[in-house]
């Protein structure tokens, strides 16, 4: 088989808390095959952007510290990357967007500007080839007057517009993975759906991974073919997404699933699981769901269960193991 993208191999980081440090990512294992489509999914607070930010090499170095594990992009550990090589595959090989698109756009910059910026600095590109290529980028986004549009200023766009810019330059420096953090979180519902296509679109055409992160698991159904799902910093259940999601094991993932909103129904939801995510930085020795969960017993205060499993993994000590069915 040829080598992964991306491996996670029992990865942990931590924050400074009041009290201690909080646990943020504990043991996270995964792998991400080329091209591929991945989602991370849990309620908030359970990791998700730590482990993107790790894998970025964009944690906040004054109160963050990886504490053991490796992340390998095609053998080669980043953590053992030098800051310059790191920043380099950044701009080439692995791009990010973000919940907030105006956040990662420079205000008193144009949006051509922008756009043009790292053709020219990381692909060597003369100003006027990186003008013409950040129009068609601008087209291949859907976005239409793209001459006037290269002019503006990020304020003169909405956000779905600005989404799209976002997922353009991404796209420019043509990367093997592209990282989705909450991408349409801060977007209308019609929004959403257009710009969640544009990505599988466009990671499709392509041949780019990406690994999207959000707390819905309807854009996970539609957006992924394998999926991770996170408590409290750790990986409880991971599989194929298709799998998963309709014959989950976790007691967790079964909770996130009858606790979604049906889709075009704006009432209230029928269900979401009792209490809350556990206090990182005062996590139990057992297991972190044992105070939410239906199916707790004394044998889950006896230690933190392993990930155990192949294809489709599972972390509970009253889950049987269960192989794919295709
Ligand atoms: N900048 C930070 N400073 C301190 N703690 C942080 C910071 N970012 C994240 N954390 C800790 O990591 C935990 C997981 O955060 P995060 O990965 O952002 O969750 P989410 O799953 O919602 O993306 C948080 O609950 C918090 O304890
Ligand atoms: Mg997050």
């Amino acid at each position: 088989m040829s080598q992964p993208l991306i491996t996670f191999e029992r990865l942990s980081v931590s924050f400074a808390a009041e009290e201690g440090r909080a646990r943020a990512v504990q043991e996270v294992s995964f792998t991400l095959e080329a091209g591929q489509t991945m989602g991370i999914v849990g309620e908030s607070g359970c990791g998700k952007s730590v482990t993107a930010m790790s894998l970025m090499g964009l944690l906040p170095a004054k109160v963050a510290s990886i504490d053991s594990g490796s992340i390998y992009f095609q053998g080669q550990d980043l953590l053992d990357l030098p800051p310059t090589q790191m920043a380099d595959l950044r701009g080439n090989q692995i791009a990010m967007i973000f919940q907030e698109p105006m956040s990662a756009l420079n205000p008193v910059l144009t949006i051509g500007e922008q756009l043009c910026e790292p053709l020219i600095h990381h692909r060597s590109q003369s100003p006027k080839a990186a003008w013409q290529q950040a129009i068609a980028l601008i087209e291949r986004v859907g976005l239409a007057r793209a001459e006037s549009l290269m002019k503006s200023y990020p304020h003169q766009l909405s956000g779905g517009m600005l989404q799209r810019i976002m997922i353009a330059m991404a796209l420019s420096c043509q990367p093997k993975l592209l990282i989705a953090d909450e991408p349409t979180t801060a977007l209308d519902v019609t929004v959403q759906a257009q710009i969640l296509l544009l990505l599988r679109e466009q990671a499709r055409a392509n041949q780019m991974a990406l690994l999207l992160i959000t707390h819905d698991l309807g854009v996970i159904a539609q957006m992924t073919e394998q999926v991770v799902v996170m408590y409290a910093g750790r990986v409880v259940e991971q599989g194929p997404t298709a799998e998963i999601l309709h014959n989950p094991s976790h007691p967790y993932t079964k909770g996130l699933i009858a606790s979604r909103p049906v889709p075009g129904e704006r009432r209230r939801r029928l269900y979401s699981i009792p209490g809350q995510v556990p206090d990182l930085a005062a996590l139990p020795n057992f297991c972190a769901f044992y105070e939410r969960c239906e199916r707790a017993t004394e044998r889950c205060r006896q230690g933190i269960p392993p990930l155990v499993g192949q294809t489709r993994r599972v972390a509970c000590y009253h889950c049987e193991t269960v192989e794919p069915l295709l």
